[in-house]
C-alpha cells in the first residue's frame, strides 16, 4: 500500500498513542539499563540470559553471537535468528498494532548493530530485553517457541511439504457430483453468519455451490451475493440483470454456445467468484443449460498423463484481451489487456496450482519470441489435449438454470459454459473479488471452524519440536500476519 502523508500522520499519531499506553516491562527483575553509546566491539556479544520455570529438555537459548542468537528446540534442533529480525518481528504493542496487525516499528531506524541486553526463556517462549538507546527506551519482547519454530530460517525448521497442500483440502469432482451437488438454502445464508460459512466452505472445497429457495427478484439475488462481500464492478457493470442483447460487446450477452472457460482472463487480477441466477425465462425459452468443469481436476489429469504438455501450459504466457465495442458506459470502447501475459496454469511460490486461466475465445495472437525453443505444433497439441479433457463427457457437469436456484463458482478454479438457447431469458448475477471472498472465508473459519493447515502445523510443531501454541496466540499476534 502506498503510504500517503495523511496515512503517515495517522500512523505516527497511533504510534504515539500506543507508546503512551505501553505497560512497564513484564520482568521487573530485569534492571533498567543505562543508555548505551552507539559503538560496539567486534568481539562475540554476551548478554545476561536465564531460564525460568522450564521443563528439563525443553526449548532453550543455545548461543549468542555478534549478530544473532541461537535457540535449541525440544528435539535439539538449533536455529539462529538475527537481532534485527527479532526486533523487526516484535509483536508487543510498541511495535505492532494489536488491532490492525500492522507493523509500527520503523524497521529502517533500528540500528544495524542492535543487540539485546538480556534474554530469558520459559516453557512458552523467549523473552528479549532491548537496551535503553537513542532508538528507544528499554523494553522486553516475547516470542513463543511455536512462532520461532514456524518462521525459523537459518536453517528453516519447516518445509512446505511438511504440511498438507491446499489442494488436499479440496474435493476434485467429475460429472458424478450431479448425484449430490453442494447446495445451501437462501434462508440459511441470509439468516446467519454460520450459514454464510457453510456456503463458502462448499465453494472452497468444491469450487462451486448452488443456492436454492431464492425469491425470483434481482433484489434478493443481490442481497445474497452481498452476504459474501461487495460486488466487483467491471466494464460489465456491478450487479448484472441482462438478456441476450450483445450489450457490453461480449458473447456472454448472446445466445450462442460457450465452451468451458474462465472469465476475465484479460484482467491482471481475474474475478474471483461469479454468480448466476435465472430470473424469467419466457415460454419460448429452450436450452441454455449451465456447464461447470473442475479445472483443478482437469489440470491434475493433464499433469499425470501428459507432464510435458502441463509444463508447457504452465510456462508459456498467453495474450488475452477484451476488445468489444458497444459499451454505453465506455464510449471509447473496451481495450482490456492484463499488465502481463499469464500461462494457463498458475502456481504459487510452492509450486501449488492456484489459478486456472483459460478462455479460448479471449485469446490474443500467439507467437513471437515466447515461442523460441518451442514449437507451435507442440503448443496446439498441448491445448488440444487440455481441451479434450475439459470436453470429455465425464468432466462436464450440466445443470438446468431454474428460477429460484443460483449457481456460484470460483472463477480461478472452475470453468463454466453454456449450451446455446432459443427464446429469451433474463439472467442476473455478479462478480466478487477473490481476495474479498477468501478474506470472508478466513474470518468465518476463525469464528466457526478451524483452519486445517494451522491445525496440522500445531500438531507438527508439538510432535517434532515439543512446542505448543500459547494462549496469547488465540486471535492474537502470532498468526500468519
Ligand atoms: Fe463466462
Amino acid at each position: 500500500m502506498l503510504r500517503t502523508t495523511a496515512a503517515r500522520a495517522a500512523r505516527a499519531a497511533s504510534r504515539s498513542a500506543i507508546a503512551r499506553s505501553i505497560p512497564a516491562p513484564r520482568s521487573p527483575a530485569l534492571p533498567r539499563l543505562p543508555r548505551l553509546t552507539r559503538s560496539f566491539s567486534a568481539t562475540p556479544h554476551h548478554f545476561a540470559s536465564s531460564s525460568t520455570e522450564q521443563q528439563q529438555g525443553g526449548p532453550r537459548l543455545a548461543g549468542q553471537g555478534e549478530k544473532g542468537l541461537t535457540v535449541a528446540l525440544g528435539n535439539g534442533a538449533e536455529t539462529t535468528f538475527s537481532y534485527i529480525w527479532l526486533r523487526d518481528h516484535c509483536r508487543e504493542e510498541r511495535s505492532f498494532h494489536p488491532q490492525t496487525k500492522q507493523r509500527l516499528v520503523d524497521t529502517f531506524k533500528i540500528p544495524a548493530d542492535y543487540r539485546p541486553s538480556a534474554a530469558r526463556t520459559t516453557n512458552e517462549g523467549l523473552y528479549i530485553t532491548w537496551p535503553e538507546t537513542a532508538f528507544e527506551s528499554s523494553y522486553e519482547s516475547f516470542f513463543p517457541w511455536s512462532f520461532l519454530a514456524e518462521h525459523a530460517y537459518n536453517p528453516p525448521l519447516l518445509r512446505t511439504k511438511d504440511l498438507p497442500s491446499p489442494l488436499e483440502q479440496k474435493v476434485l469432482w467429475s460429472k458424478e457430483i450431479a448425484k449430490d451437488v453442494p447446495t445451501v438454502t437462501y434462508e440459511e445464508v441470509m439468516e446467519s453468519e454460520k450459514g454464510v460459512y457453510e456456503w463458502l466452505k462448499q465453494i472452497d472445497v468444491y469450487g462451486f455451490s448452488f443456492v436454492s429457495g431464492i425469491p425470483g427478484t434481482p433484489e434478493a439475488t443481490e442481497a445474497l451475493i452481498r452476504r459474501i462481500a461487495f460486488i466487483r464492478e467491471t466494464h460489465y457493470g456491478g450487479f448484472w440483470d441482462f438478456t441476450a442483447n450483445l450489450e457490453h460487446g461480449d458473447l456472454a450477452y448472446s445466445d450462442v454456445r460457450l465452451e468451458g472457460h474462465t472469465d476475465t482472463t484479460y484482467f491482471t487480477d481475474p474475478c474471483g467468484l461469479q454468480l448466476f441466477h435465472l430470473l424469467s425465462p419466457d415460454h419460448t425459452h429452450s436450452g441454455g443449460h449451465n456447464l461447470l468443469i473442475d479445472g483443478f481436476r482437469a489440470a491434475s489429469i493433464l499433469r499425470t498423463q501428459h507432464p510435458s504438455f502441463y509444463d508447457l501450459l504452465s510456462t508459456l504466457p498467453i495474450p488475452s484481451h477484451a476488445s468489444g465495442s458497444g459499451s454505453a458506459s465506455l464510449p471509447s470502447g473496451v481495450h482490456m489487456r492484463p499488465l502481463r501475459r499469464f500461462p494457463v496454469f498458475n502456481h504459487d511460490e510452492n509450486g501449488e496450482l492456484v489459478i486456472v486461466r483459460w478462455n479460448g475465445d479471449d485469446r490474443g495472437v500467439v507467437g513471437g519470441e515466447a515461442f523460441e525453443g518451442k514449437t507451435m505444433d507442440e503448443w496446439y497439441e498441448a491445448l488440444r489435449t487440455w481441451e479434450g479433457i475439459l470436453r470429455s463427457d465425464e468432466a462436464q457437469l450440466w445443470t438446468k438454470f431454474e428460477v429460484g436456484t443460483a449457481v456460484i463458482f470460483d472463477n480461478l478454479r472452475v470453468l463454466h459454459g453454456r449450451s446455446s438457447y432459443t427464446g429469451t431469458r433474463r439472467l442476473c448475477g455478479a462478480y466478487v473479488n477473490g481476495d474479498d471472498y477468501r478474506s470472508r472465508l478466513r474470518g468465518l473459519q476463525k469464528q466457526f471452524g478451524e483452519d486445517p493447515r494451522r491445525k496440522a502445523l500445531q500438531e507438527l510443531l508439538k510432535s517434532r519440536y515439543g512446542v505448543s501454541f500459547v494462549d496469547k496466540e488465540k486471535g492474537g499476534a502470532w498468526e500468519d500476519y
